[in-house]
């Protein structure tokens, strides 16, 4: 099988990248991750790039035509799908472009409800009865491209922000994989 070259970018942890990486080592899985892009040099996530010996990048988007450089990396590594995998930037008109339909996110709500960031004291406070994770294209709006895969669990009374975040991130582990497996299947 003919692997999809794809560039998975991060900001910070990387559990999400760790979980793709892993995945991606299934000969089944139709991507395999050759670059990786991260903008913040402080990220835990670039060890998971240095553990499996994934070559990576640091991007400084403060620079001006920062997008010129992750462009140039992209060519290089002849990447033709990329995964937002907690990368905490949007992507500039002028990657989208390169792109299209070939950029998904992970976002830890049911789109197109809370959008953005702080998203689980955002759902604690308005009384949601469930939440989740939403996989999806990216396009020029803020987490509003199409969905690909939405997993969900009922919130309880007890539950606080932490519980949240743990039980989201655990359907995103699922939700990541299936997503690029429908991509690819369809
Ligand atoms: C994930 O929960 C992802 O949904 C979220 O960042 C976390 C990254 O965790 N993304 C966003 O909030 C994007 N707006 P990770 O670095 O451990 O994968």
């Amino acid at each position: 099988m003919v692997k999809i070259k794809t560039c998975v970018f991060i900001s910070g942890k990387g559990s999400n990248l760790k979980n793709l990486i892993i995945n991606s080592r299934d000969n089944s899985f139709p991507i395999k991750i050759n670059l990786i892009i991260c903008n913040n040099k402080k990220a835990y996530g670039i060890n998971y790039a240095k553990k499996y010996r994934i070559p990576y990048i640091f991007i400084n988007t403060k620079m001006k035509n920062y997008e010129n450089r992750i462009l140039l990396y992209l060519k290089k590594y002849k990447i033709s799908f990329i995964c937002l995998a907690g990368y905490m930037r949007i992507i500039s008109e002028k990657i989208l472009n390169n792109y299209r339909k070939r950029i998904i996110n992970i976002h830890p709500s049911l789109l197109p409800k809370f959008k953005g960031l702080e998203t689980f004291s955002r759902v604690l406070k308005s009384k949601e009865i469930k939440t989740g994770c939403t996989v999806h294209f990216v396009n020029k709006k803020l987490d509003s491209g199409s969905t690909i895969t939405q997993k969900f669990f009922y919130i309880k009374t007890k539950d606080n922000v932490e519980d949240l975040k743990k039980k989201t991130q655990k359907l995103e582990y699922r939700a990541f994989p299936e997503a690029i497996i429908k991509i690819f299947r369809d």
